[in-house]
């Protein structure tokens, strides 16, 4: 049986690696997309999605349009790290229609009033703050809720302290991390510590190239701009693509090496979307989220292409080689 997972999301360069991730991936059943204001607005994001979908053939996905803005901060979009058209400048072609009339809080309280079903969230967590606010029974609902964000011993990517997807919306990453504490399940945070670790490097990218030319150029196009900007602010020759690891972490969850800790996300000022992990356990509360500290990097790699260029193990023969 095929588990059912939505994948929340604001495409974005490493979201659209992501989604052609889980779409390659036999094990699930991806039964919709939301988007979420994040790295590109709502709109631009819904673009975004169908090109790649369009890419990888699978049109019949639908994409639900969620959250415009934070919940209660000012929306700032990442388009200075994914470009002007939120997908590295690739300016892809426009794929017309595929418009839903659900909007994805709609789409998220009506499927989990139904049946519990995993998420994967690679953007902001405003969709489940506002979903938790309209029915928490729906909500309580989501099975295994896997969120690419936060950092524990790392530092921030846009404060010292704050990794993007919480710093946007701190306010709804809160409540989130709130509600698991109330309801005793546990979030999984897969942040910087691990993200940071997955770097697509240009020998990568040429050898992804060589294997299968229409979707290594695919993926050319839609990383260019990041390999400039990552040079440009973290002298790393390449580009770190965070989202594709929760997906492989979803998949395989031994991927990385995790504690169970209680985390509370901090709203305001200077700590603005930190993650304050008691390791420790000062404050004695029941952990809520499990955190990941460590990854394979090199099985991470093999995940990725075999499902992204249907390739098996073996086919990818120098892969351990590159990776050395
Ligand atoms: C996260 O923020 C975005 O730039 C990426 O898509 C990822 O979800 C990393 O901080
Ligand atoms: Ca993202």
């Amino acid at each position: 049986m095929k588990r059912k997972v939505i994948i929340d999301t604001d495409p974005g360069i490493d979201d659209s690696l992501a989604i052609m991730m889980a779409l390659a991936s036999p094990e699930i059943e991806v039964i919709g997309i939301t988007l979420v204001a994040g790295n590109t607005p709502v709109e631009m994001g819904f673009e975004n999605a169908k090109k790649v979908l369009k890419h990888v053939g699978r049109l019949d996905i639908p994409v639900f349009k969620g959250a415009d803005k934070p919940l209660k901060k000012e929306f700032v979009s990442a388009l200075d790290t994914h470009g002007e058209d939120g997908l590295g400048e690739s300016f892809l072609e426009t794929v017309e229609g595929y418009e839903q009339e659900l909007s994805a809080l709609e789409f998220l309280e009506q499927t989990l009033e139904k049946e519990s079903v995993d998420v994967i969230a690679i953007g902001p967590l405003t969709n489940f703050a506002q979903l938790l606010e309209k029915n928490e029974t729906a909500f309580n609902n989501i099975g295994r809720f896997v969120s690419m964000g936060g950092t524990y011993k790392s530092h921030g990517n846009c404060s010292p302290v704050a990794e993007y997807n919480y710093w946007e919306d701190p306010d709804a990453a809160s409540i989130v991390y709130a509600q698991m504490s109330k309801i005793h399940k546990k979030i999984e945070m897969v942040g910087l510590d691990v993200t940071r670790k997955i770097v697509l490097t240009p020998t990568l990218l040429e050898y992804i190239k060589r294997l299968d030319k229409e979707t290594g150029t695919f993926i050319q196009q839609i990383t260019k701009f990041y390999f400039d900007f990552h040079w440009e602010w973290e002298h790393i020759i390449g580009c770190v693509i965070n989202d594709p690891l929760a997906i492989a972490y979803y998949l395989q969850p031994d991927l990385c090496t995790s504690f169970e800790s209680y985390v509370q996300v901090e709203t305001e000022s200077i700590s603005r979307g930190q993650t304050l992990v008691d390791a420790y356990s000062f404050y004695k509360q029941e952990a809520n989220a499990k955190i990941c500290t460590q990854v394979d990097v090199k099985e991470f790699y093999y995940m990725f292409l075999e499902r992204v260029l249907h390739k098996t193990r073996e086919e990818l023969d120098i892969l351990e080689e590159i990776l050395r």
